[in-house]
């Protein structure tokens, strides 16, 4: 997820896209870089860290010109460095092109290119796209890159400018965000709106395969069959802070909403065609590592860490493995019998928590290979890892984590498939109906999404509580200490994330009418269980919020209030079960009067121990 500008008109092109390149830096921010065509030539300005570095250096050595494209980076393939950071170009420097999104089939392309001759100077999946422009090239811009779009599976939004058709820009889309802002000679491109919102409020939509060709003169939208595609524009009421978070009231709103994109992202690339498994592209971890594995430890804090207590019940029932989950502060102190055969996994958004960090180190200084899932690409963890799955869920700027759970589960359930393949342990038919119904997720994430109004209504009679239980079984016990632990992180209500069968050995005794206890009870084999600790819970005058499967009546008998959530495998429930927790967490957040994206006393990333 990266923030991409671009611009032809009259004014001072660097100007414009600077300020938009800034507008954006909450969709990354690991590298940046801007191409002008200045005087016939285009030049290229990027550099590896924070915007602030690329705009010294632009203050330093400015570009002068009318048109250009500029990127802001969260990196997915390759490191977050200098060469990484885009614009890239092709071979001759005279395209250049800023992307949005990954390319699916890049190591396939990859290899096709540079047996025709091109040469790299990244490791990105993104150059390849100013390659294969560079290839199609005739002539006509629009042409080669619609041709270049056509070779080129997942998914983009790019902008592109070249030397030989110095007075447009041409712009191309699929499956990632690309809006076009339109003024009186001039247009500006954004992957967001808060980086044209200062110039213009009126903008076209981009639609998945379209192309556009924009000059000062005007803008000619295509399919992707060249067929011209007309377009009304629309207008954008939105203040600037709207619009950098999508119009939601919060971040943590907008990347609740991002979540079934950002599951597709984690899927993108790794299923294997006809479901037959999954590629994780971990090339430093041997399959013969995977094989002679006899225990994994999974370690981690937090969110990630209920994420990582998820994975073992996945990894335990797929595989003969034996998994153990600790939270890193623990962890690293105890004294954990390690060995060549243990595999120690980490689970981590930011890649820099402290206590992670160090566990992964004694991990490795004691021998064992690690393998670890991982947002931040670039970050200290994805260094220092054997292997990495990265999530790629983008940037996660609430404090609260949402989509990198999910994502996080996502990798955990592709790092399952893969065990069990590796291991002969999952049958060919058991993983592809795994992976079909994975594929089914973000369209029923979508699904449960739609529930907020309800979810809402709820937290209205229940926000004033003094405390909360939230109970699970099996798959659904890490998330019911998920639960929890959103509500007590962003509403400051007391709450307890407790497996449901151990109610009656103490915390029962809590339970009264004014207690709050929200139980995740979707079908499947502890369906019944659940059902009988809701009674127990209801008997002593709790009041239950179900989480059930739609269509689940007898819930509605038991519980005060049902929120129901679309079908799917036991394993993959959590997933979905998670979603309305999150939310009821943040409706009861914002009755409560609470700084949802800010709580008091936390902070995103943990550095220090
Ligand atoms: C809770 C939350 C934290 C993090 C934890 C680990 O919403 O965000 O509990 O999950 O601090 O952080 P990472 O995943 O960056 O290692």
């Amino acid at each position: 997820m990266c923030g991409i500008v671009a611009y032809v008109g009259d004014r001072d092109a660097q100007e414009v896209i600077l300020k938009g390149l800034f507008r954006l830096e909450y969709r990354g921010y690991d590298s940046a870089g801007v191409a002008l065509i200045d005087g016939g030539k285009i030049s290229v300005r990027k550099k590896e860290g924070k915007l602030s570095g690329l705009a010294a250096m632009l203050a330093r050595e400015p570009l002068k010109g009318h048109i250009g494209i500029g990127h802001t980076r969260w990196a997915t393939h390759g490191e977050p460095d200098t060469p990484n950071s885009h614009p890239h170009t092709d071979c001759s420097g005279r395209i250049a092109l800023v992307h949005n999104g990954i390319i699916e089939n890049y190591l396939e392309l990859r290899v096709a290119l540079l047996e025709e001759g091109h040469r790299f100077s990244s490791q990105t999946d993104s150059e390849i796209l100013a390659h294969l422009i560079e290839k199609y090239y005739a002539g006509d811009l629009l042409e080669a890159v619609r041709k270049a779009v056509s070779d080129a599976e997942g998914a983009y939004a790019i902008a592109v400018i070249s030397e030989r058709n110095p007075d447009e820009i041409v712009v191309a889309r699929k499956s990632s965000p690309l809006v076009i802002g339109m003024g009186e000679g001039e247009y500006f491109v954004a992957s967001d709106v808060p980086a044209l919102l200062e110039y213009t409020n009126r903008v076209i939509y981009l639609n998945d395969n379209e192309i556009a060709r924009l000059t000062r003169g005007g803008m000619s939208i295509y399919d992707l069959g060249m067929r011209r595609v007309e377009h009304t524009p629309s207008t954008i009421e939105w203040t600037l802070e709207q619009a950098e978070k999508g119009g939601y009231e919060t971040f943590m709103l907008k990347e609740i909403y991002e979540q079934p994109d950002a599951f597709r992202n984690v899927l993108r690339g790794r299923i294997l065609p006809g479901n037959n498994g999954v590629n994780l592209g971990m090339e430093k971890i041997a399959e013969e590592t995977i094989r002679s594995m006899e225990k994994i430890f999974i370690v981690s804090c937090g969110t990630a860490c209920y994420a990582g207590m998820g994975g073992r019940y996945l990894l335990e029932y797929h595989t003969d493995l034996s998994v153990e989950v600790d939270y890193s502060s623990e962890f690293r102190y105890r004294n954990p019998k390690l060995g060549r055969n243990t595999l120690v996994m980490t689970v981590t958004q930011s890649g820099e928590t402290a206590d992670t960090l160090a566990s992964l180190r004694m991990a490795k200084e004691k021998g064992c290979p690690v393998v670890s899932i991982v947002n931040v690409v670039g970050s200290t963890i994805d260094r220092e890892s054997d292997g990495v799955i990265h999530t790629y869920a983008g940037p996660e700027i609430g404090v609260a984590s949402t989509k990198a759970y999910t994502a996080q589960l996502g990798a955990l359930v592709l790092f399952t498939l893969y065990v069990g393949s590796v291991r002969g342990q999952m049958e060919e038919e058991e993983i592809r109906r795994v992976i079909a119904e994975l594929c089914a997720l973000p369209e029923k994430i979508e699904r449960v999404l739609r529930v907020e109004a309800q979810v809402a209504a709820i937290a209205r009679k229940y926000y004033r509580a003094k405390s909360a239980f939230y109970l699970g079984r099996g798959f659904n016990y890490p998330n019911a200490l998920e639960g929890a632990l959103k509500l007590k992180e962003i509403s400051y209500l007391h709450a307890e994330g407790y497996p449901a069968g151990e109610m009656k050995h103490g915390p029962i005794a809590l339970i009264d009418k004014e207690f709050l206890v929200v139980c995740l009870c979707t079908k499947g084999e502890k369906y019944d269980k659940m059902i009988s600790s809701i009674r127990e819970a209801e008997a002593r005058g709790g009041r239950i919020v179900a989480i059930g499967t739609e269509g689940d009546r007898n819930l509605k008998d038991i519980a005060e209030d049902v929120i129901f959530v679309p079908e799917t495998l036991e394993e993959l429930s959590p997933i979905i079960n998670v979603i309305p927790l999150q939310l009821f967490a943040y409706h009861i957040a914002r009755l409560r009067g609470c700084d949802i994206d800010k709580p008091r006393n936390l902070a995103k990333s943990v550095t220090v121990e």
